[in-house]
């Protein structure tokens, strides 16, 4: 069983937007879609663009390289379906945001 680690507190990232986190070592995307928090890995898995730093729209983001789309809360890549980005689980305590240091399978 793995660990939930700290990565930011409720009010660092606004409704709408996303950052980048290091989880034990692996960067993260994690994206407030109207108050509620989607993790993924941060690299695009078409050629590595950094998804943290792409924009959010509603439950989309799109990626800053080649604006390709993912679905931030299922991990879908909407452009091109042979794509798929891993999803991180994410927990609230109190006004901490944690996420599992593994991918979810
Ligand atoms: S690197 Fe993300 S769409 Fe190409």
């Amino acid at each position: 069983m793995s660990d939930f680690i700290k990565v930011a507190r409720r009010g660092e990232i606004a409704p709408g937007t996303g950052r980048t986190v290091d989880v034990a070592g692996t960067p993260v995307a994690l994206f407030n879609v109207d108050g509620q928090y989607f993790a993924i890995h941060n690299s695009c898995p078409h050629e590595d663009g950094p998804l943290g730093d792409g924009s959010l729209c509603g439950a989309v983001v799109t990626c800053p390289i080649h604006a390709y789309e993912f679905d931030v809360t299922s991990g879908e890549c909407l452009t091109e379906p042979v794509y798929r980005v891993e999803r991180f689980e994410v927990r609230l305590d109190g006004d901490d945001i944690l996420v599992r240091e593994t991918a979810e399978a």
